[in-house]
């Protein structure tokens, strides 16, 4: 059996107590980072823009990744250290990040940045650990790599498949948000163009060996021989983005007669992958999606929390720009999806953004007034999928918003601000209904699996709900305007990268895809359009309330 470790609530409040304000002096100017002390210097900039020099996976053995130490507490020099940086340099402050853990607040100096790149590390609290892993018993060829294709953004990870060792992990934008951030935009171009459909295949294959090679490059040191020790690929992701990147099946997802059918997104032949790639040796596997309307993202969601496995009857929302749902009764598994939240990602919300630096990603109704915050506590650029749960919520529930969706009259037609003089911080009543459409069909959704399931909410013991949207969401918020139903708290569960980490399981179980594609084999898909009560179920669901 495989054990998740997951991280609680209560972990990320340990967390959060544990940290400290960094000031960061580079050639591109100067910044502050709220920082986890329990991680290392090196680590913590890998999670920004400004990444320091590497060649070694931080074993101390590169020297490449120099700061200097201007001011605070940190651990004391270690061997590497003492090995690497002359004395000169070491009385000066200079350390190896990669070595350095700071214990206060801090103040260093980075010069010499790495080369300008989009990959990012992802934060370790954002990734599942996995336990007993009947690993596959392997002689060559080691090295594994997991993909999970977003609209917005791609997650891929580099793994030691015979240790179960995850070497490393990056994510970055979707480069195919040239042609349109939503998916129709993309599927409509794709089908329009040959041409188009092959640039926007080729975009996404450069992206994924890009970010691998970032990986070799950074935390193993050497690039090219690696590439030959790549066994396998694993790649998941929801319909549209798979049959973009194998630039096949764009004409049928368009047709609604296949949104309930399998749909071929495997491509004509790997050969052209493995030139482009230069992976001599790896097996590609792209995990086929449950339908024309529901990914292998979702699969693989499944898989990571175990949904299946309990003879409870549990939910489990993807939030996405698709948002896929998935009701386990405790013997049958019923699914649907719906066209429903870009809301969530930003889209289509004036001030709307992804949950990067400078997102409004929670706010408290407090005695002494509102109580904002944004992410690394940068200026606020605008809200974040859970920022703006927060932020009608709380309108909400000090009358300034009626739950019909409706500003109270004080507020004029350029809608409320949280932040005075901050134009960022503004939601008008477009928003609202944005939001309002984005839930309710969500809730509706969920109510219609509910009915043809027979079963009602309190049969429900677990809710997980998956996806970035997840990482910052605050549980009772969401549940007061009818975003989550209202069951128990500690029956949700909140899984930041679940859809990453599923594929990571069938990269690393022996016969992982065959186990993978058989968890939905007999799964019962719901095109929504086609049930007769789903339209008053959604008009119904519209209101700023509980949904039951
Ligand atoms: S010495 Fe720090 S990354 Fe190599």
């Amino acid at each position: 059996m495989v054990i998740l470790t997951i991280d609680h609530a209560d972990t990320k409040f340990t967390k959060i107590i544990n940290m400290s304000q960094l000031i960061i002096h580079s050639p591109l100017g100067t910044r502050k980072l709220e920082i986890d002390l329990q991680i290392s210097v090196r680590n913590m900039l890998d999670l920004t823009d400004w990444r320091v020099r590497a060649a070694c996976g931080g074993q101390g053995s590169c020297g490449a990744c120099l700061v200097k130490l201007l001011s605070g507490k940190a651990n004391p020099l270690t061997l590497a250290e003492y090995q690497k940086i002359p004395i000169t340099e070491r009385e000066q402050g200079w350390r190896l990040s990669c070595q350095l853990r700071l214990m206060s607040d801090a103040e260093i100096e980075i010069e010499h940045l790495a080369h300008a790149s989009q990959w990012r590390s992802i934060a370790v609290e954002n990734l599942l650990t996995f336990e007993n892993l009947g690993l596959p018993n392997l002689s060559t060829h080691p090295f594994g790599v997991a993909v999970d294709l977003g609209t917005t953004h791609l997650r891929v990870t580099l793994w030691n498949r015979k240790t179960a060792t995850r070497i490393a992990s990056r994510h970055g934008a979707n480069p195919q948000q040239r042609y349109g951030s939503d998916v129709l935009h993309r599927l409509d171009s794709a089908v329009q163009s040959p041409q188009i459909a092959q640039e926007m295949s080729e975009l996404v294959l450069h992206a994924i060996i890009e970010a691998v090679r970032d990986m070799l490059m950074r935390e193993v040191g050497e690039v090219s021989p690696m590439l030959a020790e790549i066994g396998e690929v694993f790649i998941v992701g929801n319909a549209a983005m798979l049959t973009l990147l194998t630039a096949h099946g764009s004409d049928e997802l368009l047709n609604p007669a296949f949104w309930q059918k399998t749909v071929n997104c495997q491509p004509e032949h790997f050969e052209s992958w493995h030139a482009l790639w230069k992976l001599p040796n790896a097996e590609i596997v792209v995990l086929p999606p449950v339908s024309g309307f529901v990914g292998s993202d979702l699969t693989a969601d499944l898989l990571a929390t175990h949904l299946c496995e309990s003879e409870n009857a549990a939910f489990l929302l993807d939030v996405g720009t698709n948002t896929e749902i998935a009701l386990w009764t405790g013997s049958e598994l019923f699914i649907t999806a719906v066209p429903g939240a870009p809301a969530f990602e930003g889209i289509g919300i004036c001030n709307g953004m992804l949950a990067e630096s400078g997102a409004i990603c929670d706010i408290k109704q407090t005695d002494s007034g509102l109580e904002i915050k944004t992410i690394n506590n940068e200026p606020a650029r605008g809200f974040c999928g859970s920022g703006l749960v927060d932020a009608i919520a709380v309108l909400v529930a000090n009358g300034t918003l009626k739950p019909s969706g409706r500003f109270a009259q004080t507020v004029g037609n350029e809608g409320f601000a949280f932040i005075e003089n901050n134009p960022h911080s503004i939601l008008v009543g477009s928003d609202i209904d944005t939001f309002q459409r984005a839930k309710a069909a969500i809730a509706a959704a969920m109510l219609t699996l509910l009915e043809q399931a027979n079963l009602d909410w309190q049969k429900i013991e677990r809710l997980c709900v998956c996806g970035a949207f997840g990482r910052h969401l605050n549980i009772q918020n969401a549940q007061a305007i009818g975003l989550l139903p209202t069951i128990a708290t500690e029956k949700v569960e909140l899984y930041a990268d679940a859809s990453l980490a599923g594929c990571e399981l069938a990269l690393l179980c022996e016969h992982g895809a065959q186990a993978f594609t058989q968890l939905t084999l007999h799964a019962k898909t719901f095109n929504l359009s086609l049930i007769p009560n789903y339209d008053d179920c959604y008009i119904n669901q519209l209101r700023l309330k509980p949904i039951f």
